[in-house]
């Protein structure tokens, strides 16, 4: 299929969806790739086809919108936000869970691809400036509507490139040679960490959640009506204090009336009320 035609496809499809054209522009290519596989599985010969294929199979719009999952993550994305999550958010949450008498904080990352943001929370809880204080243990929930990827999550191992912005020391300390040449989290920070599947936009683990975190996922791709339904819903398993971090490219949509940014540069923000 030509850019151009998948442009077209994503122009129309999209917004039934609830999604936008906007996210798509810089990874366009990888839906291309996979709608061309998917219209020669149908032995369907362009975009016109499959279009009509849509409006004669209404189950093909799960399939499509599995296609425009975008997975690509790796851990310590951004180091200079992972920077200051392990050294501030993290040691702040300890600390007030300690103040507070609560067991545990807690964790969301919500589009966790393969699990890449959950277990880097995990190895700076572990490794980082938050550790002197362990108890309060860490419960980490990562969520993605991807089956695949919350497979890759569990199994937990990953090619090196995955891990070239984590810190050395903590890469040697967390982690152990795979099978295959790649690396895996050791079995240690693995504790408190679970993935499930889901769609955020229908489901959410219960809160509240001490820290969420929602990067590159639906503040990118979910249209705005879409993205202020979940915005509301995500505040909701958020606890007062609680600390939102979104992709430093991200805007949240609006003028949320319950969040204040901490932090706006990194896109970082609390809830007030
Ligand atoms: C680009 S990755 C970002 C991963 C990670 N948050 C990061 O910043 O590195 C986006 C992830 O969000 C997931 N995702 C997109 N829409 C979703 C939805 N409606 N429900 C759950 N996960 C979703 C995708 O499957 C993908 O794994």
């Amino acid at each position: 299929m030509h850019d151009r035609d998948c442009a077209d496809l994503l122009a129309e499809v999209l917004p039934t969806l609830g999604l936008r054209v906007e996210g798509y522009r810089r990874v366009r290519a990888i839906v291309r790739k996979r709608l061309g596989r998917r219209l020669n599985e149908l032995r369907l010969p362009d975009r016109a086809a499959y279009r009509a294929y849509l409006d004669e199979h209404p189950d093909e719009w799960a399939v499509l919108a599995g296609l425009c999952l975008i997975p690509v993550s790796r851990f310590y994305r951004d180091t200079d936000v992972f920077e200051h999550i392990a050294q501030d958010v993290l040691p702040r949450l300890a600390r007030d869970a300690v103040a507070q008498g609560a067991e545990q904080v807690r964790v969301l990352s919500a589009g966790c691809a393969s699990g890449e943001e959950a277990y880097s929370i995990a190895i700076a809880w572990r490794l980082g400036a938050a550790a002197p204080l362990a108890p309060p243990r860490l419960e980490t929930i990562g969520v993605d509507a991807s089956p695949t990827m919350i497979s890759r999550a569990r199994l937990g191992c990953y090619p090196r490139g995955s891990f070239k912005e984590l810190p050395h020391d903590w890469a040697t300390a967390a982690l152990v040679n795979g099978d295959d040449g790649g690396l895996c989290i050791r079995t240690e920070i693995r504790e408190g960490v679970r993935f499930v599947q889901g769609d955020l936009r229908t489901e959410l683990p219960e809160g509240p959640f001490d820290l969420i975190l929602c990067r590159n996922s639906a503040f990118t791709y979910f249209d705005l009506a879409t993205q202020r339904v979940f915005l509301e819903r995500l505040c909701d398993s958020l606890r007062v204090f609680g600390v939102l971090v979104i992709g430093h490219k991200e805007e949240l949509p609006g003028k949320p009336e319950r969040l204040v940014p901490v932090d706006a540069r990194r896109r970082i923000f609390e809830r007030c009320s």
